[in-house]
Formats: C-alpha cells, structure tokens, sequence
C-alpha cells in the first residue's frame, strides 16, 4: 500500500496538461469521491501500526500535492486561453474605456483660464493657509467687519491670524506686493468659508479672481473684458448686467449678471423669471489697496473681478446640487467623459 502511495505521489508530481478537460479527469480519478486517494484512505485501517506513521504522512502529501497541482494547471489554462484572444488579435481596438475623465470644476476652470490668458493674463498662485493681512487688511477690511467671524472663517490661529484664505484676493495682494503695474493677472484656487453643507453652499468651493491695473484703466475697460468673457464662455448672444453693489476693497463695486443661459432672457424658474443670473463680483480697485500694496493710487488704476468656478459649472452643465462636484460619485463624473 505503502509503494502505492509513493506511486501516486509520484505520477501527481509529473503529471502536466494544457487541456481542462484533461485536467478534470485527472482530478476525479485522483481526488473525486471515488476516487485513488479515497481508496488509499480507505485502506488505512489495515495498515500495520508500525507504519501507520508513515503511511499517513503520505497520503497528507499526497493530497496537498494533487490539490496544488491542479489548481495551478487550471489557472494556467485560464489565464492562458484569455491572453491568447486578447493579445493575438493585434488589429483590435485600443481599450479606451480605461481612460478617466477630468472633473467637471477642472473643465470649468481652464476653460475660464484660457479665455483670460487669450488677452494677456498671467496665472498667479497664492498659499491656502493666510495670514490676517493678505486675507482682510490689505484688502480694507475693517477691523469688525462680519466676514472676519469666526462664524464665517475658519481660522488656524489667533494673534497673530491665520486663516484658510476665503477668497484668492490674497494672491493678488502677494502679486501687487511683489510686481509694479502693468499687472494683468488671474489666480483660479480652492477657497473655505464657514458655511453649512447644502446643495447651495459648501465649506470649500473654487474661485478665479482677476486684477487688471496700468495707468488709466477705467470702468468701461472693465465692463468690456467682462463682456468677452461673459460672450466666450456662454456664447456670443449672452448680454450682461452691472448691478451696483459693495466689497471693501473696489470701490464702486457691482455685481455682474449674464442674460440667463436657459431661457436666453425670456423668463423661467432657473433665472425665477428675471431674465437674468448672477455670476460674479467686481469693482475698481479701492485706492487704499493700491496704497497699502505699494502702488502709487495717483499714477495707477485698475479693476477686479471674482466668480465661483462651481456657479460657472452649475450654469453650463446645468447641475443643481453644489455637493456633487466633491463626492467623486463615478456615475456623475463619467458624464464629462467627452469634455477631455
Ligand atoms: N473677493 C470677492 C469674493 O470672494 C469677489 C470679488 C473680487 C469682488 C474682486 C470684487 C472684486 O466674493
């Protein structure tokens, strides 16, 4: 019995086989119900206690050594069999599904970035984490002002400040510090306010905020800049609006509205029957900010403008829920797949 086993051992150890069906007979023969090992099993008991030991041991051999052995033929012959279809083929197709797609707020923005670099503008970039000065004091913020709250800024540190920049008007502080006009500039960048999660507001969202000063620059400049951004990013029928308004640091302010996108002006429940959407802020530089920076407010003006990349993707995309643009949910942003 005891030779017998070594036998089987030995044929298991030896045997080979690219054919599955080839390799399932052999396993019945060896482990199936009915099986040679079963019978080996089987005759244990007749065994003479003295070689018990050893024939046991044999027989766990073996087992482990039969099982091994077919599942690493079968796995050869699948992954064999699939290689030879997929790579033999060599006309086929690239796969071009594997590619990811950009996100939507990405789309968005260099578009955005592209529009204003077409005229002249340089793309500037600022640190996240700020400090009191670049964030509100250069920028004519008062002491009191609201948005210095903690209910609607998060800080890192108090006395001196720091804080996760609420705007990327701190960028262009940093460039007006360091650079003499012309200064024509853009800074697109994550920004954080305190502000409950909903599908209207997000703690964190994207800006692109723009700074355009030389010597005479006036509000008509302004407004025609405006103009061909608002045209070549919604299309050359878009007409806009200039509503007056206030920030600290322009000075006059406005807020400026694109015809709606949706209905073209007539009326309906996205623009809620004004005609009109509102996109982005923007004024003439306040001389004191100019001052404070170290430009020279009798020899230079300039203008500023700041909009929400999200509020630009929602209106070309037309999605109504701010939270989507940050669950990552694949089904939503496989939608963008064409806009690579
Ligand atoms: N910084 C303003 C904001 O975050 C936007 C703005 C920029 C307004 C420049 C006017 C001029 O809301």
């Amino acid at each position: 019995m005891l030779e017998k086993a070594k036998e089987l051992l030995e044929e298991i150890k030896s045997f080979d086989s690219k054919d599955s069906n080839e390799i399932e007979s052999f396993r019945i023969r060896i482990l199936g119900s009915k099986g040679e090992l079963k019978q080996l099993f089987a005759a244990f008991k007749e065994i003479p206690p003295a070689d018990k030991k050893e024939f046991g041991a044999v027989l766990n051999e073996v087992k482990q050594t039969a099982h091994e052995k077919i599942s690493n033929l079968k796995s050869n012959v699948s992954s064999g069999s699939n290689v030879d279809q997929k790579y033999n083929d060599l006309s086929r197709p690239v796969d071009q599904d594997r590619l990811g797609s950009r996100h939507p707020i990405s789309i968005v923005r260099n578009e955005i970035i592209d529009v204003f670099h077409r005229i002249g503008y340089q793309i500037s970039d600022g640190p996240e984490i700020e400090d009191d000065w670049h964030n509100f004091t250069a920028l004519n913020f008062p002491k009191e002002h609201p948005a210095r709250d903690m209910q609607d800024t998060f800080f890192i540190r108090k006395d001196p400040d720091f804080a996760l920049r609420t705007h990327t008007s701190s960028v262009q502080v940093r460039i007006m510090e360091e650079q003499q006009p012309p200064i024509r500039t853009i800074s697109p960048g994550r920004v954080y306010r305190n502000e409950a999660i909903s599908a209207r507001a997000h703690c964190f969202f994207h800006q692109i905020e723009g700074l355009y000063i030389d010597k005479g620059v006036s509000f008509a400049d302004m407004k025609q800049t405006l103009l061909y951004f608002a045209k070549a990013i919604f299309g050359d029928d878009t007409e806009i609006r200039l509503r007056p308004s206030y920030f600290p640091f322009t000075e006059p302010s406005a807020e400026m509205d694109v015809s709606c996108t949706i209905c073209s002006g007539k009326g309906c429940n996205v623009c809620k029957y004004t005609g009109y959407l509102e996109i982005l802020g923007c004024g003439m530089v306040d001389p004191n900010v100019l001052e404070n920076c170290g430009i020279d407010s009798k020899v230079y003006s300039g203008f500023a403008f700041g909009m929400g990349v999200e509020r630009i993707a929602q209106l070309k995309f037309n999605v109504n829920d701010l939270r989507l643009y940050s669950e990552n949910d694949i089904e939503f942003l496989d939608q963008f797949r064409s806009f690579i």
